[in-house]
């Protein structure tokens, strides 16, 4: 009798702990309720293992790279783990049609051939600290939203001039759970980052857009680099003189790999997420928003493949960019069909009901019952004006060139209209600009992209500008440039592109982006306010503050999942599978000479899985997001076993519904990197310098 009971009870927190995922947490408030959840899934770790302001922890081998995807230090050398797709920018700007680093990959063989990355940089987190109060000082009901605001910013202000730290160190303040509560973190930025190694894209990017975002997944999306250090191991730009960092904490890295129901932990930088949204929200977004969008990106992306496909040099010239387009694209329509196939709308419509029946029953219906009636009249005002305004972007900024180029402009003409003094300054960040963009330009992509995005915002089409403009050269847009204010204002005015532009900038300037501002700054009051009545409403459930490209730990297990009837996915692939999608010279799918030999010998040295097997991807039950690509998947002991960079197709809606079914993390296994990196690019003195480890025998 009674050990029936103890085992109905066992199932019952088992599947309460089962069903307990999802949540990107704190690294410094784990103690608890996290670290108790964890040990549940398999953890050995302590809070204080992961974070800890006096001693070396994991946290410390943690890195922000280039303020948008993770990176960890896996050697007592600075020597730095990250995704290919993460590190892309980098390789692509070593590249060229004689050393192709993309297409052939890259790696050092010595400390000197690793190559330097202007304006790349690696932040770590020194101490974070709850300063909820200070930064609420002196805010009352009675203030307008943007007195709130300006009181809150004065105080972060000071609060980030006045915390203690060293001389080389930095602050920043960050709003938690919508502006409820604020941290202080103190922060220690690198900016001598050097190019280590990278294997060719056909396995860095080894499915390209096909598999992006799926599963099974067999892409070894990794890239390496370097810290350098002044002469006391401090940040410091490059220079000659700098040397390997020596970190205060670095990753080992398990030989032993992973299997099915193992404990992972992600440590990263998430940058967003959108947990707390109204249902009305979730439907704009899906059924609006997002549609609107896809529909512009599918239109360029049809030009800018075509023509990547007919040449090398449009190919290596647009790869950055048109990787960039593509994902959020191909996200998009994931993430709607996740909304779709997991009922989110409605979901979300019945919680409401509930939130509203713990309202009333608490006597919060006063104080926060015109919250849900608010939203909905929000947000049928703001749909519309922020479709517009993200159509523009869409259009003017990213997809097409020449319109970036007389919006830049436009940017460089309104600041010296607001002050003639800026015009140097102006002129110089417009310069740069045009720079960059003609780096990578081909007139004849981006008139194609013209043709086919500008229907999207307006019905005045006029491609002959691309014969009249001087944007389109380098040499002619710079010639814009010189002379006195008067001269270039009358000339970027008189350039038959700008002519063509500057209207519809103007009213974005004017009219759509003021109106969305507006509106969204009463969406975020009003998303502040809800997020504290749930929490007063329903004060058990289990709340985590959104992503806001601060550190977070998110963990869970290793696990397969069924994205559709009579379908399962296993949570590990295997090089096999690369094999078995290898289209000899296909530009997705094309699998290089040596792999293909190696695969042949089974020459797999101490990286094969126990069944002779060569691991390449799995799958976890971590909540990520964009940024937490380059995150370690770290083991119950604190190694290193993954590299996260994806999700999966039907889980990608996870950024506004975590729903741990169907949401799935995808990871290259370490095993995988370290394959490529010895056998397959000879890069042993890499290895070498790691520490390998057997956590399991
Ligand atoms: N989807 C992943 C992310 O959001 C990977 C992107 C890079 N890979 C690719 N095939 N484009 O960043
Ligand atoms: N690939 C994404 C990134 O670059 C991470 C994956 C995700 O969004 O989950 O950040």
């Amino acid at each position: 009798m009674k050990i029936t009971k103890i085992i109905f009870l066992l199932i019952v927190i088992q599947i309460q702990v089962q069903a307990q995922q999802g949540g990107m947490w704190i690294p410094s408030l784990l103690k608890g309720m996290n670290e108790s959840e964890m040990q549940s899934l398999g953890s050995k770790l302590s809070a204080k293992d992961i974070y800890d302001v006096n001693n070396s922890s994991l946290k410390d081998a943690i890195g922000h790279f280039n303020g948008g995807c993770t990176s960890e230090v896996i050697s007592p050398k600075g020597l730095l783990l990250t995704n290919h797709h993460c590190g892309f920018g980098q390789i692509q700007s070593h590249s060229s049609l004689e050393n192709d680093y993309l297409k052939d990959g890259f790696w050092a063989m010595s400390l000197e051939e690793e190559l330097p990355n202007e304006g790349l940089y690696v932040e770590f987190i020194i101490r974070i600290e709850d300063v909820t109060k200070l930064a609420l000082a002196g805010v009352t009901a009675e203030m307008t939203e943007a007195e709130k605001q300006s009181q809150i910013d004065k105080n972060n202000n000071t609060l980030q001039k006045e915390a203690k730290k060293e001389d080389w160190q930095d602050t920043k303040v960050k709003a938690f759970y919508k502006g409820n509560q604020y941290f202080l973190f103190v922060t220690e930025r690198f900016e001598d980052i050097r190019l280590v190694g990278a294997p060719p894209t056909s396995i860095g990017k080894f499915g390209s857009d096909t598999d992006n975002w799926v599963f099974p997944r067999h892409t070894g999306d990794f890239s390496m680099f370097r810290i350098y250090a002044d002469a006391n191991n401090r940040p410091a730009t490059y220079s000659k003189e700098n040397m390997p960092y020596k970190p205060k904490h670095f990753l080992p890295v398990s030989l032993d790999g992973i299997a099915e129901g193992d404990f992972t932990m992600v440590f990263g930088f998430p940058s967003r997420t959108d947990e707390y949204l109204p249902a009305v929200a979730i439907e704009h977004i899906t059924k609006e928003f997002n549609p609107s969008n896809i529909a512009i990106r599918k239109a360029a992306l049809k030009v800018i493949d075509a023509k990547m496909k007919e040449s090398d040099e449009i190919r290596i010239k647009y790869a950055s960019k048109q990787a960039r387009i593509a994902n959020a694209w191909k996200k998009w329509i994931g993430e709607n069909l996740g909304i779709e196939k997991s009922n989110a709308i409605e979901n979300r419509r019945a919680f409401e009901a509930s939130f509203t029946k713990a309202l009333s029953k608490k006597g919060l219906e006063e104080t926060y019952g015109n919250i849900l009636p608010e939203f909905e009249a929000l947000y049928a005002d703001f749909a519309p004006v922020n479709i517009k305004r993200r159509n523009f972007i869409e259009v003017f900024i990213i997809t097409n060139e020449l319109m970036q180029m007389t919006y830049r402009a436009y940017q460089m003409e309104r600041a010296i209209n607001a002050n003639k003094d800026n015009f140097e300054k102006a002129k110089g960040s417009l310069s740069s600009r045009l720079n960059n963009i003609h780096k990578n330009y081909d007139v004849g992509v981006d008139k194609g992209v013209f043709n086919k995005v500008m229907p999207f915002y307006t019905k005045n089409i006029d491609a002959s500008i691309y014969d009249k403009t001087a944007f389109v050269n380098l040499e002619s847009a710079l010639a814009l440039l010189d002379g006195n204010t008067k001269q270039v204002l009358k000339k970027i005015n008189n350039d038959p592109a700008y002519i063509y532009a500057k209207p519809m900038i103007e009213a974005f300037y004017n009219d759509i982006n003021k109106d969305f501002q507006q509106k969204s700054t009463a969406i975020s009051a009003l998303q502040k306010q809800y997020m504290k009545a749930l929490m007063e409403a329903l004060p058990t459930a289990r709340y985590f503050p959104d992503a806001n490209g601060t550190l977070r730990v998110t963990y869970g297990q290793v696990r397969g999942y069924s994205p559709r009837d009579a379908v399962y996915y296993n949570p590990v692939s295997y090089l096999d599978g690369v094999i078995e999608k290898y289209i000899p010279g296909d530009y997705e799918f094309d699998v290089p000479e040596r792999l293909l030999d190696l695969y042949e010998a089974k020459d797999f040295g101490q990286y094969a899985d126990a069944n002779g097997k060569m691991p390449v991807c799995f799958l976890g039950t971590n909540h990520t997001t964009g940024g937490n690509s380059g995150s370690p998947a770290i083991d119950a002991n604190g190694n290193l076993v993954g590299l996260n960079f994806d999700r999966v197709w039907e889980g990608t809606m996870s950024d506004m519904n975590y729903d741990p079914e169907i949401c799935r993390n995808i990871m290259v296994d370490v095993r995988y990197v370290l394959f490529i990196i010895d056998k397959y690019a000879g890069a042993t003195h890499l290895i070498d310098e790691m520490e390998l480890v057997h956590p399991k025998k």
